[in-house]
């Protein structure tokens, strides 16, 4: 290169800091690492069942003791946190989702026995009443099918409780009713849990990319659609609204979910607040990759590393991911 000279293309070159693998990580921006993510599982009754979920391959649906089994390899991983989901039979579902709060239903079981042999596994549990209701939606629904925003926050506040007094780290309310977030910070703060944490689903929107979770909890709506509760995927204000609003109710971190096709609303969320962001990377973008992979039409690794990359680089400090144990692996 001749010097002062501005003609010369390669001066102006951008190869040159990518040039070979030390310099590619010296100026790498973003980094993955197992720090960074949350495993959600799914939680059934009964003793040695693993019941794999036929639309999200490698994910399983366990029993408490094998659960506890597959905990412990999570923390010799190296993940630290878990979000629990339970898998109601319909006999214990009704209209009012009661055995949501049930002090010994299975959610609340499941921590305990977790929290008593892994105390320091985070573990996050949602707070919706899908999982527990015969008409699959997250809140109460009156005759016509109109869902009940403050009898519904009632129940919720119950459930929050239930899990607290079982030891749960996080309370994670998936419901989007209004209200919900401050209300369960009060009555978490009135009962003395206050280091107990609110993970609020601030912007979760009416996705396609829920399916494969429906089918493992077998929690489809039987009517209608979650449209007047979750947000319009063709909307972002709304999204920012609804995070100031947790966050003025009381929230710990806020999340986005799904992540993949709302990268724009992660990264306006993340330089709008100051509170850690989460982002679920959910069972439908879960499955798109699976069944890719398993047609060899793309490399799972690589575009598992590249997915969850890229949600951190949008700004998620946080992402829930069915991945979660995979990329352990690949970076252990
Ligand atoms: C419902 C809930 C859903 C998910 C987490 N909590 C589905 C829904 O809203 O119907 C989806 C997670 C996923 O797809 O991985 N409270």
């Amino acid at each position: 290169m001749s010097s002062g000279s501005l003609n010369h293309n390669q001066s102006l070159g951008s190869r040159r800091l990518p040039m070979n693998q030390t310099l590619r990580k010296m100026f790498q921006e973003t980094t993955l690492t197992v720090n960074d993510l949350i495993y959600p599982m799914f939680v059934m009754s009964g003793e040695q069942q693993k019941v794999e979920i036929t639309s999200m391959p490698g994910c399983y649906r366990y029993s408490l003791d094998l659960l506890l089994a597959e905990v412990d390899q999570l923390s010799q991983l190296g993940i630290h946190a878990i979000a629990l989901f339970p898998v109601i039979p319909e006999e214990q579902k009704d209209s009012q989702g009661t055995e949501s709060y049930n002090p010994t239903g299975l959610i609340q079981m499941t921590v305990k026995a977790i929290k008593q042999a892994y105390p320091q596994i985070i573990v996050m549990t949602d707070v919706a009443l899908d999982p527990f209701t015969t008409h699959g939606h997250d809140g109460l629904v009156d005759e016509s099918g109109v869902i009940l925003n403050d009898p519904t926050v009632e129940v919720l506040v119950k459930m929050a409780i239930s899990h607290a007094r079982v030891g749960t780290d996080f309370v994670a309310p998936s419901d989007m009713m209004d209200g919900r977030v401050g209300a369960i910070r009060q009555a978490l703060d009135k009962e003395s849990y206050i280091n107990v944490g609110i993970l609020a689903y601030s912007a979760k929107y009416a996705s396609a990319y829920y399916g494969p979770f429906r089918d493992a909890l077998d929690s489809a709506p039987k009517f209608g659609d979650k449209k007047t509760y979750q947000m319009d995927p063709s909307n972002s204000r709304e999204a920012l609204k609804e995070v100031q609003l947790d966050i003025a109710e009381g929230a710990d971190i806020v999340m986005i979910k799904p992540a993949l096709a709302y990268l724009d609303i992660i990264s306006q969320i993340k330089t709008n607040t100051n509170l850690p962001v989460a982002a679920y990377n959910v069972s439908g973008e879960y499955a798109m990759i699976k069944a890719a992979a398993a047609n060899g039409w793309i490399d799972e690794k690589e575009t598992v590393l590249e997915t969850l990359t890229s949600i951190k680089r949008a700004g998620a400090d946080l992402i829930l991911t069915y991945f979660a144990k995979e990329v352990a692996l690949i970076l252990s």
